[in-house]
């Protein structure tokens, strides 16, 4: 019987890809533009939270050149809700750099000169818009490698199990549609190989992955899970009925200002005889961050900040819409005003 020709795991993966993949507005109108918007909106976001403000500020910055012109208030204000706002000031700045830089970077070495961009984004770009043959390595790509060969290896942290995968899957990326392989790898982490109750039967990889047959898949990789990191900031509500203004101040993460407005942190130890009007929990990344509200009047506030490197600003509740604020910030302050909290 004649065999046939057996398909490489690099053009098998490809040809799933080709049929399943979903349509995400990058990957059917490709600009160089539009690769870099898209993936610094998908660090740490998803695929389907992002896409409304992908459209959204592709209409308002369409391109490098128009981005670069634009005021740091109006881009941050516009990447309100996708949290994480370093990566828009560093969007903001890598466009005014890509418009000065001659020659244009292609590499991604030369990327990962740029703000913002790391190894895998330097990788995503060079690969989807230049062709170079350069694989993209993140916690999805790990767990479809690290399944795939079967790598039982307990790493340490997520850095450790980066570096051990990625010459393995260096050796799978083609010469040929790179961009595509590594597009491909991501859809197959974030649509098969999931990290529960991956949909194996569904693999184009299935008779090539390593640790399927032996009921193992699920369980890799295996990598020590980061402590989570308990952290309290007390904040403080303060707002002027008679004037119709609430007091907000430019936060300072790690000392660092970061253009957003948010409620006022209050300095520790909190007097005794306090009490929060609210308590907030909510996590960001390793930490989880409990937030109690307490209210103060608003000759009262001065002596209890937390930090003193922007003045606080009264806004008045009719400007909250203009106001650069945290998605939770402003869910927190339209709760207080709903509930008429400080009214009394
Ligand atoms: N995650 C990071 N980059 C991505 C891309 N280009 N497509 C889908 N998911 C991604």
């Amino acid at each position: 019987m004649p065999t046939q020709p057996t398909s490489s795991p690099s053009d098998q993966l490809l040809e799933w890809y080709d049929q399943h993949r979903r349509f995400l507005p990058w990957r059917e109108q490709p600009t160089l533009y539009r690769t870099v918007v898209s993936e610094f909106m998908l660090q740490q976001t998803q695929v389907k939270s992002m896409l409304p403000y992908f459209d959204r500020w592709m209409a308002v910055f369409p391109d490098f050149e128009t981005l670069s012109r634009a005021d740091e208030g109006a881009v941050v204000k516009l990447w309100e809700g996708l949290g994480y706002y370093r990566r828009a000031r560093s969007l903001w700045k890598l466009a005014q750099q890509w418009v000065a830089a001659e020659p244009k970077p292609t590499s991604a070495a030369q990327w990962l000169e740029y703000p913002g961009v790391g190894p895998y984004m330097a990788a995503a770009i060079a690969s989807i818009d230049f062709g170079e043959r350069t694989v993209v390595v993140d916690g999805n790509v790990v767990r479809v490698i690290a399944r795939l060969r079967k790598i039982e290896t307990r790493f340490p942290n997520a850095a450790a199990a980066v570096k051990a995968v990625r010459p393995l899957a260096q050796e799978l990326i083609p010469a040929d549609r790179p961009g595509d392989f590594n597009q491909a790898l991501m859809e197959l982490g974030a649509m098969v190989c999931r990290p529960k109750s991956p949909t194996c039967l569904l693999c184009p990889w299935l008779s090539h992955c390593e640790s399927v047959s032996s009921g193992l898949a699920e369980q890799l990789p295996n990598i020590q899970k980061t402590r989570i990191k308990k952290v309290t900031i007390p904040r403080l509500l303060v707002m002027d009925f008679t004037s119709g203004r609430i007091l907000l101040q430019e936060g300072a993460l790690h000392g660092r200002l970061d253009g957003l407005y948010e409620l006022p942190v209050c300095q520790s130890p909190i007097p005794r005889n306090w009490k929060p009007i609210a308590t907030i929990r909510r996590g960001i990344s390793n930490q989880q961050i409990t937030e109690p509200v307490f209210q103060l009047d608003p000759q009262q506030w001065r002596q209890h900040l937390a930090h003193k490197k922007t003045e606080p600003e009264w806004i008045p509740f009719q400007n909250l819409e203009q106001v650069p604020l945290s998605g939770p910030h402003r869910k927190w302050i339209s709760g207080f005003l709903a509930s008429g909290a400080g009214s009394c």
